[in-house]
């Protein structure tokens, strides 16, 4: 017999003569002459209730049913006669498949996050990281959804890289030097790197965005969707040093199309989670974060604000707030200023543009008509109540001369970016593109306060544990 999932079952259009359900139990409770199992099986937030009478063969088995233990029941679907539910299982064969004894650590309710990151094997198992991790499942689909429905085309980007794309040095390296006793040059002075296994030194990907280039000269519109590696030493709860980026690349656009690009982005994503993970969010605004349902709907119904980086300065300026790390033209905006921004002054996502010059990637097109002194590039960070930065982007800078001065700014090598200084020679064209971080949007769709409870095996600064 087939099995059904407890999400289909408690849609069921009609009571059901024989169905069979697996699953794990969540609580037992047991009367003089029936037990009470809840049944979960991962599909749903909600479990089924199970009957076991006590007159029933297989009644010696509910014993061993405790909290955790996995099980299998055949059974009937019938109306509920309690109140909280409108189906439930009536047993007629009940079989308990893996016990688990008193020694389960999900026993109760109200455990710490702190203590489920410690237990990451079997947090999946509780109500809230079961419905965390059906919405990153759903948005994640959603994303593909999103750009295949416009014509993008998917990009895989390679996950071992020789370059820096962000040119910001924050790369973790992947040798199969014997690091004990690594090769040297002739001349014994330096490790000899054309003997590691890629001939030069390699490392993981800080971003798929170069790449994605590449192909955006050829396709014109693409998307990668992988995982990323940043080794900052940032403790934070918003930085993981694996976490997963969406990046679209679009020739033939410009700045402004690419802000309204992750408007729209944005939106989708918490549309679908809002159409397909209706229970998953109820749960999160009654238990994580009460504003949640309405934060949502408020961030759909207007248009994103929009505000220059120099007005952004103003605004903060101007504030009359005293600020942990005071800012002045020039400086990067920290979580602090950019959660002002989104929370107290546009109460409502900002997306921030234009930002300096040196304070921004070397591949970012460089604006006409600046002030001397205040060069700035066609940058732009999305910023979010809640969060901060949860999109940064910008318009490519297409012009060879012009990309050339920028690397010579950041001080990049030109040998290591032949390639992508040959896409300004060959059929360059104007084009944009951005990074979403797939965690931070889960963290803003779901309320959920520390990205490593958004991902499965949270990997940060001391600690890859799983
Ligand atoms: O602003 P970032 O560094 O931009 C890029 O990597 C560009 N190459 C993107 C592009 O234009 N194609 O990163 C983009 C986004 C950030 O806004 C943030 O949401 C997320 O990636 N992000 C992180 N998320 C979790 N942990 C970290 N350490 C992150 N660093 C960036
Ligand atoms: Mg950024």
């Amino acid at each position: 017999m087939q099995r059904t999932l407890v999400k289909d079952a408690l849609n069921a259009p009609g009571p059901l003569d024989a169905i069979l359900l697996q699953g794990w139990v969540r609580t037992r409770r047991d009367a003089k002459a029936l037990s009470f199992i809840e049944l979960n099986d991962g599909s749903c937030l909600k479990g089924m209730q199970v009957i076991v009478d006590a007159a029933l063969p297989d009644y010696a088995n509910v014993a061993r049913a405790n909290t955790g233990a996995s099980i299998e029941v055949h059974g009937k679907l019938v109306e509920s006669k309690g109140g909280g539910q409108k189906w439930e299982v009536v047993a007629e064969k009940f079989t308990v498949l893996g016990e688990a004894d008193h020694t389960y650590p999900l026993q109760k309710k109200g455990h710490t996050l702190e203590f489920l990151r410690e237990i990451a094997h079997l947090r999946p198992r509780s109500n809230l990281f079961g419905a965390v991790f059906r919405v990153r499942s759903r948005l994640a689909y959603a994303v593909h959804q999103f750009f295949q429905e416009r014509g993008f085309h998917y990009v895989h980007a390679p996950i071992i890289t020789a370059s820096d794309a962000e040119g910001a040095g924050e790369m973790f390296r992947v040798t199969t030097l014997d690091l004990e006793n690594p090769p040297h040059t002739e001349d014994g002075k330096h490790v000899d790197n054309s003997k590691d296994f890629f001939g030069k030194k390699a490392f993981l990907t800080v971003s798929g965005q170069l790449e994605a280039e590449i192909f955006a000269s050829a396709l014109s519109s693409v998307y990668t969707f992988g995982p990323t590696f940043r080794a900052e030493n940032s403790n934070t709860s918003r930085h993981a040093s694996e976490f997963w980026m969406i990046e679209p690349e679009v020739a033939f656009c410009d700045l402004a199309g690419n802000m309204t690009l992750a408007e729209d982005f944005v939106k989708y994503l918490i549309r679908d989670a809002k159409e397909h993970c209706a229970a998953d969010l109820a749960f999160f605004s009654q238990f994580v974060d009460k504003g949640l349902n309405e934060r949502l709907d408020f961030v759909l119904q207007r248009p994103f604000q929009r505000c220059s980086y120099t007005e952004a300065i103003e605004i903060l300026n101007q504030s009359g707030k005293t600020w942990e790390h005071p800012v002045a033209w020039g400086d990067n905006l920290q979580s602090e200023h950019e959660r002002f921004l989104s929370e107290e002054h546009f109460k409502c996502p900002v997306t921030v543009y234009n930002y300096p010059r040196a304070i921004k990637a070397f591949y970012m097109r460089q604006n006409a008509g600046c002030e001397p002194g205040r060069e700035t590039v066609a940058a732009m960070d999305l910023l979010v109540p809640g969060i901060g930065e949860i999109i940064g982007g910008s318009q490519r800078e297409e012009r060879l001369e012009q990309l050339r001065a920028g690397m010579m700014l950041h001080h990049l090598d030109e040998k290591n970016y032949w390639w992508y200084l040959d896409l300004r020679r060959y059929g360059s064209v104007p084009h944009s593109g951005f990074g979403l971080g797939f965690e931070r949007m889960l963290m803003f769709v779901t309320g959920v306060g520390n990205i490593r409870d958004v991902i499965p095996f949270a990997r940060t600064p001391g600690n890859a544990e799983f």
